[in-house]
């Protein structure tokens, strides 16, 4: 991470785990420890814990997000929320092709771009996840894959919209395996991501541009990881559920 030129921002992705009543719990947890963090901090909670996320963070610093939305304002889409849905409640972030969305829920390049358009257009951050698999690494096509991904979300994505955009690159078998990409591994990926970004917009974009690393990142390996030029934060998956590891790593950024 490079503070001269970026503020990190770590994320914990809860996907599919704690009810209104908990998300109270831990947010209460949570809210003490993080107070003074010099990074941002956000929780990408389910659906049905967002206003309980929004009422037990008013005045903190700790910011709501979503993990996932549709790219139509309404209409006939059962079982979706829309960009607006969201932001009437006062959401501010939002992940976007998460590689579970894309593995479970038959995401694509396409959909996923749809997505992000009109996310930016609603008024909220995106995180965007890009990443490849076991078989993609071992065929060394890793660039490609991550080029590829990203270059069809941001397709309509301005320059001016991009201030509003987050890359987490997550190597799909680092995810909740365990497994984390070496430092080194996930640094080389997120520059070849900043190098990208300067290819398609410029290099004043592609320094002011956060690039998250996620993937199995906790309290024990955070910091090596955060150290990285850059590596500018996390998106956290299993150890964003408990308040003391979610914490150390928002301390790790904060340093
Ligand atoms: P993990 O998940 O930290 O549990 O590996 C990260 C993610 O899926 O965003």
């Amino acid at each position: 991470m490079n503070k001269k030129l970026r503020k990190a921002v770590i994320a914990g992705n809860w996907k599919m785990n704690k009810t209104p009543v908990e998300t109270a719990e831990l947010i209460g947890n949570i809210k003490p420890l993080v107070k003074n963090a010099d990074c941002d901090v956000v929780v990408c909670v389910p659906y049905v814990n967002l206003q309980t996320a929004i009422q037990c963070t008013e005045g903190t610093n700790i910011k709501v997000g979503a993990e996932n939305c549709h790219w139509a304002e309404s209409g006939a889409f059962t079982g979706e929320i829309s960009p607006q849905m969201l932001t009437s409640i006062g959401v501010e972030y939002v992940i976007i092709g998460h590689s579970e969305r894309r593995q479970y829920f038959g995401e694509t390049d396409e959909t996923v771009s749809m997505r992000v358009n009109a996310a930016l257009k609603a008024g909220l951050q995106v995180i965007l996840c890009v990443g490849e698999s076991l078989e993609q690494r071992e065929k060394n096509i890793t660039f490609e894959i991550v080029s590829m991904q990203t270059k069809i979300a941001l397709q309509n994505v301005s320059e001016e919209d991009l201030k509003n955009v987050i890359i987490a690159y997550e190597p799909v078998w680092a995810i909740g395996t365990g497994k984390t990409a070496t430092a080194k591994q996930a640094n080389e990926v997120n520059s070849f991501i900043r190098e990208l970004i300067a290819d398609l917009y410029n290099t004043k974009a592609a320094n002011a541009f956060v690039i998250q690393y996620g993937g199995s990142m906790n309290a024990e390996n955070a910091a090596e990881l955060l150290d990285q030029e850059d590596i500018d934060g996390g998106l956290i998956g299993g150890a964003s559920l408990k308040a003391p590891d979610f914490a150390k790593i928002v301390e790790a950024a904060s340093r």
